[in-house]
């Protein structure tokens, strides 16, 4: 691919934040590739470093500022290198990265990504794309030439949000929702089974919210979507992240129901239990109104498993809002959660209000996070002795190790043939943490 006159240089990604991330570092490796970049995982041999960021709590967004000054000896040494911030920070905080650190040389936003080879190319000052039309993000570049590839892949379907839920940035870094037409997710889907992918993810914030352009000239929903790449072969296992507690349509509960390739395991934030939180937050549902959804998703797909994401000490939030939130959690059982202590985003309206004392966030945390690990670890441990469906995706840790994940996204590891990797095996788990579950091979 290269021309003799290209010269082979490194280029070293590292992504924080959420799954569209990793996604996008995945395709910026893709696309530096013609320029004649190999991905390295060490920054010290790289000509070009992309920190690919994350703007969601105030810790990821510092975080950059000092993973840039320690790259400060290596960009003493090798003065051609590039360092470029990518991702949501560089578009939250724009030229005001390169003020604070100098050591930046180019700034990308998260739908401006098809502009950094131009921007590498010509690059004679401090270049900077940021700009947020969606549209040509995807018109590039094809996927799989990097060997990048793994058995289960992410895909991203949908960009954005238009809910403006009163503490998050997302809205503002990712600008409006957009659906990525049909035809353009099934040729990249091809692409990345063609390439290894037994199993695709289907990203966006805002998943099932999807409403692209379909092969018809109509606009299709997610569970439309699904259902058509579900007819691709060779392809194993759906999943699809993260959804809106608002947008679980009867048409994707039946989905859940009769699509076989659709695994039974989905992950709806809540955020908090209480309505009058809710309410403060503009989620735009009632903690009655989730729990139902949950139900009821539940009669179509008994098994389904739920995780969730949740926020304490939201501003005005009292000890009756907290108590809530434990109860939503009793009633629903989450397999799996992430939780988090509210921190306020500039320019988003909730960080304008009096805060909860931080104190008392991580007492709450403490006390939820307790709560959750209950119930995974009682969901991990109720696997003992029983059979699941695996997919293998690599190598453990130990020697001869594979591991791999079970219908309802549980991290399963085993002692199996390394041919074992991008096939679906049963497994009977023979021993359960929290975080994880041992099984041998039963077929
Ligand atoms: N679109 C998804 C969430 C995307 S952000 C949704 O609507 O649920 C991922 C998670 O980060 C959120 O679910 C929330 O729990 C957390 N989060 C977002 N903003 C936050 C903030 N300001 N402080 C703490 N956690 C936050
Ligand atoms: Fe953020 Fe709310 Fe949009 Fe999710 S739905 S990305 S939490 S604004
Ligand atoms: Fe973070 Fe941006 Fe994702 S703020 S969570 S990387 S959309």
């Amino acid at each position: 691919m290269l021309s003799k006159t290209q010269k082979e240089k490194q280029v070293f990604i590292k992504s924080y934040g959420c799954q569209m991330n990793v996604y996008d570092s995945e395709r910026m490796a893709e696309a530096l590739l013609p320029m004649g970049y190999k991905s390295t995982p060490r920054e010290e041999d790289a000509d070009l470093i992309i920190l690919n960021t994350c703007h969601i709590r105030e810790k990821a967004t510092e975080k950059i500022y000092s993973e840039v000054g320690r790259l400060k000896p290596i960009k003493q040494k090798n003065p051609d290198l590039k360092i470029t911030v990518a991702g949501c920070v560089a578009q939250a905080e724009g030229e005001e990265i390169i003020r604070r650190q100098p050591l930046v040389d180019i700034l990308v936003g998260p739908q401006a990504y098809h502009k950094l080879p131009e921007m590498i190319k010509n690059y004679d000052k401090k270049p900077v794309a940021l700009d947020l039309d969606q549209s040509g993000k995807f018109d590039w570049p094809h996927r799989g030439t990097s060997n990048t590839v793994k058995v289960s892949s992410f895909l991203t379907v949908q960009e954005g949000c238009d809910k403006f839920c009163t503490f998050c940035v997302v809205p503002y870094t990712r600008g409006q929702e957009y659906s990525r037409p049909v035809a353009e997710i099934i040729s990249e889907a091809r692409e990345l089974i063609s390439s290894g992918a037994g199993e695709l993810v289907l990203l966006g914030q805002n998943v099932n919210a999807y409403h692209g352009l379909g092969q018809d000239n109509r606009s299709w929903s997610l569970a439309d979507l699904i259902w058509k790449i579900s007819e691709l072969p060779d392809l194993q296992r759906i999943r699809f992240v993260t959804s809106h507690p608002n947008e679980m349509t009867l048409d994707l509960m039946t989905a859940f129901r009769d699509c076989p390739k659709l695994m039974p395991y989905l992950h709806l934030p809540i955020q908090s239990g209480s309505d009058r939180i809710l309410k403060l937050m503009n989620r735009k549902h009632t903690q009655a109104e989730y729990v139902e959804i949950i139900s009821r998703l539940r009669e179509y797909r008994p098994d389904i498993a739920i995780s969730g994401d949740f926020i304490v000490g939201f501003p005005g939030e009292t000890e009756e809002d907290f108590q809530e939130t434990l109860s939503v959690v009793e009633k629903v059982g989450f397999i799996k959660s992430f939780s988090f202590k509210y921190s306020p985003r500039p320019g988003t309206p909730a960080a304008e209000r009096v805060q909860v004392d931080s104190d008392i966030q991580s007492e709450r945390l403490q006390r939820l996070q307790n709560l959750l690990t209950e119930y995974q670890f009682a969901k991990q441990k109720s696997m003992l002795g029983k059979h699941c469906q695996v997919l293998f995706e690599r190598d453990g840790r130990l020697e001869g190790q594979l591991v791999g994940k079970n219908e309802h996204f549980q991290v399963v590891f085993g002692q199996i043939p390394v041919s074992w990797i991008g096939k679906v095996g049963t497994m009977k788990i023979v021993d359960a943490n929290v975080n994880s579950l041992h099984g041998e091979l039963v077929n």
